[in-house]
């Protein structure tokens, strides 16, 4: 049985999910079962990087949410709206949804949840914390065993970017977010990044999942970079340390959760101090596993979609478990491998 997708959105994230979709040669088995059945866009007429057959493409979002043969929809649109009404629409027609917005889900993951365990589907948001890193399938799963005590993490690459140069070219805050504009690493409104909001939005999720209570970014203390000065780096750097946006979810003595998104001096032996640029790490701290982090690049086409498909494949997964062999290919597995180990 084949699974019919509808993508909204076909922007940077969209076309880097439409590639991988498309181009599924040497990739997973399962990824074969998948067509993407409609593109909701803003304009059909735009030149695209990704071609479609004729009829795919359409600016009747609505229609794809609402669509009776689609089985998944991926949201890649972006933003709170039209976002949250779609992904709402969607589960309302039993759709599974994927989704890369990390802002509906720290701030109406209530509704969005309530909603589809109404309706009996799934949502899966790997893609909306930390680009192509995983980390929501971790917290939820392979670290399930853990007490965590605390998770901190470099979650927005466009301030850490920013942080990262003023760093090493002594340079002042405004003059490097000018640069990074015209090279396109940070957004014509950079608030939502650089006032700590779009930490905030993450690190509302992580600490959702970490420590199993629902917290939003209304919950979360949030300060951004605007005032990080160059002198400021200077003197942290003379006394061992570099300043990052850390965005914090920690458990307390008396149970209680701090979750905050501040500029931190961070001593230059910890790992999260040597995470520059656009790059992305959640360190985590728990009993029994200790510490461990998680690193790699946080947005971006190739590895948001990566987190994108990653999703899909455990959502069709899921819905395949009856027949076991589907889901462990090692059991399938039908050519020899020879491997040297030097
Ligand atoms: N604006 C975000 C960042 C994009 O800079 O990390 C990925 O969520």
């Amino acid at each position: 049985m084949g699974y019919k997708i509808g993508l909204l959105g076909l922007g940077t994230v969209g076309t880097g999910t439409a590639e991988i979709l498309l181009n599924c040669e040497g990739r997973h088995p399962l990824l074969k079962e998948l067509e993407i059945y409609r593109v909701g866009v803003s304009s059909i007429d735009k030149p695209r990087q990704v071609q479609f057959a004729p009829g795919v493409l359409t600016t009747d979002l609505e229609a794809i949410a609402t669509d009776p043969a689609i089985d998944i929809i991926i949201e890649v649109i972006g933003g709170l709206e039209p976002a949250r009404s779609l992904i709402l629409k969607a589960i309302a027609h039993g759709k599974h949804v994927v989704t890369a917005n990390k802002a509906v889900i720290s701030r109406y993951g209530d509704e969005i949840f309530s909603a589809a365990n109404q309706a009996g589907v799934y949502v899966m948001l790997e893609a909306s914390v930390g680009g192509g890193i995983p980390i929501i399938h971790p917290l939820k799963q392979s670290l399930g065993g853990n007490r965590i005590q605390c998770v901190t993490g470099i979650v927005n690459g466009t301030t850490n970017y920013i942080l990262t140069r003023m760093q090493e070219e002594k340079g002042e805050f405004e003059a490097i977010l000018a640069d990074a504009q015209a090279l396109g690493y940070a957004e014509a409104d950079p608030s939502a990044d650089v006032d700590g909001l779009d930490a905030g939005d993450k690190i509302a999720i992580i600490a959702s999942l970490a420590f199993g209570g629902r917290i939003r970014l209304k919950d979360v203390h949030c300060e951004g970079i605007r005032h990080v000065s160059a002198t400021e780096i200077a003197y942290a750097d003379k006394l061992g340390f570099v300043i990052k946006l850390l965005a914090i979810a920690k458990s307390n003595p008396d149970s209680s959760l701090s979750v905050r998104v501040h500029p931190t001096l961070v001593p230059k032996n910890h790992p999260l101090a040597s995470i520059n640029g656009v790059y992305n790490a959640v360190f985590i701290e728990g009993e029994p596993i200790g510490q461990i982090m998680l690193y790699g690049r946080g947005a971006g086409a190739g590895p948001t979609a990566s987190a994108v498909v990653g999703d899909i494949l455990n959502l069709v997964g899921i819905l395949k478990s009856g027949d076991a062999s589907e889901l462990h290919p090692l059991l399938s597995c039908s050519h020899e491998v020879y491997c040297e180990i030097s």
